[in-house]
């Protein structure tokens, strides 16, 4: 089954101790549970957590791979200290889902598994396809610097071009790009991201806008950074909901974020976009394995990388 899916996926297994979707049958079998369990009551308290899960996952597996790199506080300077880190939150939610792993299983599951066991059950939780992902992937012992992560991370000013060429170097197809996108039908986008789009004159942005939408989002986010990191607007109508409704809200101009709205502008990405806004199964299949791909990038296995004690610290 794995062999069928790295050759669909191309994802990478090392010999010994690859991922696979049993690895914890026996060291953890209770794994998924644990953090399905731990999710489900967060959720109920916390409808803003499931975004910021998701979210989580695509930064810490953008920069050397997902390997929990993205969990360690390190000295000023680190990974999180990028600008481009700006808004993520939650990291905490994976120490506590560790901890109560680690009562249960010393030593057995690393962080890097959990994040992406949490921004699964972000995406079934909230009502996308509960998609299943290979497991055994080791945490990194090194952080990579905030140069680095900026280098990597995508902009918020990051166009279609960029985006493509980002998810093609994870091996997505066009429409699996298109749909990995589509996690923005979570959470919210804070002002200061968006800034540029409303207030810049040179790019026109606005022209690409519903009228009414413009005229909300510049009510909803006034000129000037006192607030800017403060205020935020959401990414769709329904953004507490894994569903479509980002690609109907976008296809009517109502995209949040420059790449949103400018998915709808280039023919190829727009054709897709129109698929999924007509049909959700569509692009929960699409996504599901684009999930996967982003899932298996760049992992450490077997050998390589370790599983730490305290997912905040290199043992
Ligand atoms: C080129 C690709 C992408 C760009 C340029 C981009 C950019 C952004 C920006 C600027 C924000 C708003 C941050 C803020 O102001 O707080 C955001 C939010 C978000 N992004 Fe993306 N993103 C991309 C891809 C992805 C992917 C692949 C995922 C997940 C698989 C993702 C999931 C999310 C989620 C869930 C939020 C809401 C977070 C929250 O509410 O805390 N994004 N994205």
């Amino acid at each position: 089954m794995f062999f069928l899916l790295q050759l669909r996926f191309g994802i990478k297994a090392s010999s010994e101790g690859g991922l696979s979707y049993h690895f914890y049958e026996k060291s953890c079998p209770q794994v998924e549970d644990i953090v399905k369990d731990g999710l489900e009551a967060v959720f109920l308290m916390d409808p803003t957590s499931p975004a910021a899960l998701l979210r989580l996952m695509f930064h810490d597996c953008q920069v050397q791979g997902c390997d929990a790199s993205i969990l360690v506080d390190s000295r000023e300077g680190g990974e999180m200290a990028s600008s481009k880190n700006f808004g993520i939150r939650k990291r905490e939610l994976i120490s506590m889902l560790k901890s109560i792993v680690e009562a249960q299983c010393p030593q057995q599951v690393s962080c890097s598994d959990i994040i992406i066991l949490a921004a699964r059950e972000a995406v079934a939780l909230t009502g996308g396809p509960r998609i299943k992902v290979p497991l055994g992937r080791k945490d990194s012992t090194r952080t990579p610097s905030y140069e680095f992560a900026d280098q990597l991370l995508p902009p918020a000013t990051t166009g279609v071009a960029n985006m493509l060429n980002i998810f093609a170097k994870k091996g997505m197809t066009l429409p699996e790009s298109v749909a990995i996108l589509g996690a923005h039908t979570l959470g919210v986008t804070h002002c200061s991201s968006i800034q540029n789009r409303l207030y810049s004159s040179e790019n026109g942005e606005l022209s690409v806008m519903e009228p009414s939408f413009a005229a909300f989002l510049r009510l909803s986010c006034p000129q000037g950074p006192l607030t800017s990191n403060l205020s935020f607007v959401v990414n769709d109508p329904t953004s507490f909901v894994f569903d479509n409704a980002y690609y109907v809200s976008a296809m009517e101009g109502r995209g949040v974020l420059k790449i949103d709205a400018e998915m709808v502008l280039d023919p190829e990405t727009a054709r897709v976009m129109q698929r999924f806004a007509v049909n959700q199964d569509d692009f929960f299949r699409e996504f599901s394995s684009a999930f996967a791909k982003l899932s298996c990038s760049g992992v450490l296995t077997g050998e390589q990388g370790v599983i730490r004690k305290n997912c905040n610290a290199i043992n």
